[in-house]
């Protein structure tokens, strides 16, 4: 893994956003794997900005999301709504070309994955339990796209986007962590103080089941971008 500290997230946001836009521009077929959170935001505001500024076509992309939830009373906290309003609606990426993981049949998910060829660059966030996409603790390495139940601490976390903690699901579906690592290329982000802890222990060099993101020390292209509150407790 390749670790990269900057002073700013603006600085990340700078460099995530050139990745996936040359991408685009060398393959304009190129499938995305994508991410919600607050912390790919800037990334999208800043791609949104060049692929408008460049010119660069996106008809011809395909994009798979991480996960979404079940079950939810409130379609506004939905990811698809979130990658509506901050990527798909600004760059007109039409619904046709964009997916989330369903709740029939999940594991059908990897299979369109693959028929479309393999995600090219997958966006990573990481939750503060050491979460990647949904997959909690103790979540097996082999898993496929399915169906979990959210730990108490990832409700608590998600809870700021809902009225209530109670109105937060208590279920999602998500990649599994074997979907993920069938990516080609993965950028994963972490920002803030509060991620310090699981980003020590998914740095630690051991791929171990209760710190889900430690499987990406088996991956061979991954690219982990800190801001100095994320790397807190590395130096
Ligand atoms: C959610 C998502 C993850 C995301 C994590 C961190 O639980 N399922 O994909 O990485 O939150 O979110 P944030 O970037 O808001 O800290």
């Amino acid at each position: 893994m390749q670790v990269i500290i900057k002073k700013t997230i603006e600085e990340i946001a700078n460099e995530v956003s050139e990745k996936f836009a040359t991408l685009i521009e060398k393959k304009p077929k190129a499938v995305l794997g994508l991410a919600t959170g607050s912390t790919p935001i800037p990334t999208y505001q800043k791609l949104v900005e060049k692929i408008k500024k460049r010119g660069l076509r996106v008809d011809g992309l395909t994009t798979f999301n991480l996960d979404e939830y079940v079950n939810l009373k409130f379609p506004k906290e939905s990811y698809r709504h979130f990658m509506e309003e901050h990527l798909f609606h600004p760059l007109g990426i039409k619904r046709e070309q964009t997916h989330f993981p369903p709740e029939v049949n999940p594991e059908g998910y990897d299979e369109l994955i693959q028929k479309h060829g393999g995600i090219d660059l997958q966006i990573l966030g990481i939750g503060s339990n050491g979460h990647i996409a949904f997959n909690e603790a103790n979540t097996p390495f082999d898993a496929k796209t399915h169906i979990v139940d959210l730990a108490p601490s990832t409700r608590s976390d998600n809870s700021r986007f809902f009225p209530s903690l109670d109105d937060v699901p208590t279920q999602a579906v998500t990649m599994g962590l074997a979907t993920i690592m069938e990516a080609k290329e993965i950028i994963l982000i972490a920002t803030g103080a509060n991620k310090m802890k699981a980003v020590k222990a998914m740095l630690s060099g051991v791929a171990t089941p209760s710190c889900p993101a430690s499987i990406l020390n088996h991956h061979p292209n991954v690219t982990v971008y800190l801001d100095e509150g994320a790397a807190g407790l590395l130096y």
